[in-house]
């Protein structure tokens, strides 16, 4: 299928970077979110991250102004009806995603693909509440999304070949790279991933060590990139406890129970870096660890 547009659902973190790099690639962008702040913001930091892109001689003046041209903001979901391809990257959380699809649905064309762009949702629960579970799958962007070169696709259980071939196609023009996952519970990068970073923060909360050491020895001991609570603060705290539960409900073993710390953070509103403050402040220059 020749897919021309393609419709952001959520303009947050992820959203804003799928955005950039679907227009960067020659898509048309229409992207929505319940908040004209986040849209706002959205593509302040599209701007802000395409600039950086010239300023490093990754991208031309001239195919900046054409890519954030090639972005529209709306308030209407209804108006993503007209796309090709829908990317769904709101809040994790189930009954939010199910509200937009069941919202959005009514005002699909036929043809148009539904994806989600979920850390750990279940796939297959997502598109059976659809028209279209056959043209319903995972389109898992790594943050940050300009950045990062994989993208996880999800089959769910009805999912068709057409459709997976479709996705695939826009991974391969974005110029990343796709990997094919099972639906399982947050599908591999994920179930890999945070029980890592959960089990950090359980080191931090029985004293082992602080965020500076467990960080430092993750990043000089294991070659690490980042320390895992630097990662969680970059992720998002919340996002990172919504995909623990999602483990432990989904594969319902006591090892995926997520640390007491960690909901606290959240119950704190401390989100991380989005909210300027989680294993680390950001209020500073520097980033100050909290512990
Ligand atoms: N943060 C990451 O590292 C990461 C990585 C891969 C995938 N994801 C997934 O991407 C999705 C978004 O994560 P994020 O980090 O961008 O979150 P975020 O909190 O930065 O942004 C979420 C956005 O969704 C909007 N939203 C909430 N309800 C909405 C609705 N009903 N309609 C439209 N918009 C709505 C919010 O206003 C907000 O702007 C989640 O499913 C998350 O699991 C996140």
């Amino acid at each position: 299928m020749d897919i021309q547009k393609i419709g952001v659902i959520g303009a947050g973190q992820m959203g804003n970077g799928i955005a950039h790099v679907m227009a960067q690639a020659g898509y048309d962008v229409l992207m929505t979110d319940i908040s004209q702040q986040a849209l706002d913001a959205a593509l302040a930091s599209v701007h802000k991250n395409m600039a950086r892109q010239v300023s490093r001689g990754k991208m031309t003046e001239a195919d900046m102004d054409a890519a954030l041209k090639r972005i529209v903001t709306t308030l209407d979901l209804p108006d993503l009806g007209a796309t090709d391809l829908v990317i769904e990257a709101a809040t994790e959380r189930e009954t939010i995603k199910q509200a937009i699809f069941d919202d959005l649905q009514p005002h699909l064309q036929p043809h148009t693909i539904l994806t989600s762009n979920t850390s750990s949702i279940s796939i297959t629960r997502l598109a059976s509440r659809t028209d279209r579970p056959e043209r319903f799958m995972g389109f898992h962007f790594m943050n940050p999304v300009p950045v990062m070169q994989l993208v996880e696709l999800i089959r769910g259980i009805a999912t068709d070949a057409e459709t997976f071939a479709s996705c695939k196609a826009v991974v391969d023009k974005l110029g990343k790279t796709s990997a094919s996952a099972e639906d399982f519970p947050a599908f591999i990068v994920n179930r890999i991933l945070m029980p890592m970073i959960n089990e950090a923060v359980y080191t931090l909360y029985e004293g082992v060590g602080n965020v500076l050491s467990i960080d430092q020895s993750l990043k000089l001991g294991a070659n690490h990139p980042m320390g895992p609570l630097e990662l969680a603060d970059f992720i998002g705290l919340d996002t990172c406890l919504a995909i623990m539960n999602v483990l432990h409900d989904g594969l319902a073993d006591t090892k995926y129970r997520p640390c007491p710390l960690l909901t606290k953070y959240v119950e704190a509103g401390w989100l991380g870096r989005k909210t300027q403050r989680g294993f680390y402040d950001y209020r500073g220059d520097v980033p100050v660890p909290t512990r």
